[in-house]
């Protein structure tokens, strides 16, 4: 008998100033939703932690709410069709488009951007065990990838690719420049250090540990640097080849000082890209930085288009993210994943397994 009744999480209120408070999650009853003649089921096989997860439980994101389940990563199956026109989704394995409201346009969103998961912006979330849907919001997973590796895309691959392809472009082709991606930890950063890596470029990583730094040479860096050290800015100019000892490219998402510590390291009119702030949500730009004519850009997820593309160029190069551990017990996982986030100590992404890999009936 098909189910009616599943399992969502979402945040429970409690009292706290943002930064301090730390929401419980929920595991809410809902309805199994029924899908519009425009829609289609999707069951979720997996889905993926991402540091915004962590900023909706400290209340660090904007539009907070308690009822939109969180969740902004996931790879599915589509188990049911609202009407014949999208009969044929029904059995592909599909991963999601993590935002709502940008179609194509390269500067920005065409209309109210929203990302999926914990927001009054968007009344979809992941963490769920279905989800109704329009296929205009789906793209079968790259077929290489395992249930975990296919969760782990959407979300960080999508903010990658356009850090790296759409908001870094400069006028020498990507596979002549020289790229710094700070705290390589980080999902979305391993995720640009396999982006750039496999458009050919050369790729220098910085991070808060030396384990990480030999797990990204591994992968293809070549060097790191940690960003403890004080002088890591006159270690990575070491390490910099000596035909060409400058960077074209910074891919940041720490902010903070990271235009005054890479301004004498970045060739004039190099480009700074930033996709985050985590040490703070402020960067200084510098007198010395408008002299050389470096560009500091701001970059977002990104849009369908983006998102389509990145899948094609995931598929392409055979890329796999990197998945730091997956946990097997579905929902009762995330407080395990959520502390091993809130420590750093991961290196890629955090997956939980929410049904099994075979399992495409309702
Ligand atoms: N603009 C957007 O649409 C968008 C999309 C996705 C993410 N983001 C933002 O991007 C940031 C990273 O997200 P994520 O999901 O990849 O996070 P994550 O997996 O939790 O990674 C955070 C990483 O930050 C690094 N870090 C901490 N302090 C640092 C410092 N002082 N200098 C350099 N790196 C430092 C650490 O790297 P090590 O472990 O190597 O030390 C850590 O692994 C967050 O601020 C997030 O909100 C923005």
């Amino acid at each position: 008998m098909a189910k009616t009744t599943m399992k969502a999480v979402v945040l429970e209120q409690v009292e706290g100033a943002p930064g301090k408070v730390w929401y419980p999650l929920k595991l809410a009853d809902r309805p199994v939703p029924q899908p519009s003649s425009g829609q289609v089921l999707v069951k979720i096989l997996a889905a993926a932690l991402n540091h915004r997860d962590l900023f909706c439980r400290q209340n660090l994101y904007p539009g907070v709410t308690f009822d939109v389940p969180l969740g902004a990563d996931a790879v599915g199956v589509v188990v049911q069709s609202g009407s014949d026109d999208n009969k044929d989704w029904v059995g592909k394995r599909v991963v999601l488009v993590p935002g709502r409201g940008w179609e194509k346009d390269p500067e920005g969103p065409e209309g109210q951007y929203a990302i999926l998961g914990g927001t009054k912006l968007c009344s979809d979330g992941t963490f769920v065990e279905y989800l109704a849907i329009s296929p205009e919001e789906l793209v079968e997973a790259p077929r290489h990838l395992s249930n975990s590796e296919a969760a782990a895309l959407p979300l960080g691959f999508l903010t990658a690719y356009r850090a790296v392809f759409t908001k870094s472009k400069t006028a020498k082709a990507l596979s002549e420049c020289h790229v710094l991606i700070t705290g390589i930890g980080g999902g979305v950063a391993i995720s640009a250090m396999q982006l750039a890596i496999a458009a050919g470029a050369l790729v220098f990583v910085t991070s808060g540990s030396q384990e990480k730094i030999d797990r990204a040479k591994s992968m293809g860096a070549a060097g790191g640097v940690n960003y403890k050290s004080p002088s890591w800015q006159k270690e990575l100019r070491e390490l910099l080849p000596k035909t060409r000892p400058e960077l074209d490219i910074v891919i940041d998402s720490a902010g903070g000082d990271i235009v005054e510590k890479t301004t004498s390291l970045l060739r004039r009119g190099g480009i700074i890209t930033t996709y985050g702030m985590t040490t703070g949500p402020k960067i200084t730009y510098t007198m010395a930085a408008c002299l050389k004519n470096i560009e500091l850009r701001g970059s977002t997820m990104g849009s369908k288009q983006e998102f389509r593309d990145m899948i094609k160029f995931v598929a392409n190069k055979n890329i796999r993210p990197v998945v730091e551990r997956s946990f097997d017990n579905g929902f009762a996982g995330l407080e395990d994943a959520f502390s091993v986030m809130k420590n750093g100590s991961q290196f890629g992404k955090l997956v939980i397994k929410i049904a099994q890999e075979d399992d495409s009936k309702l």
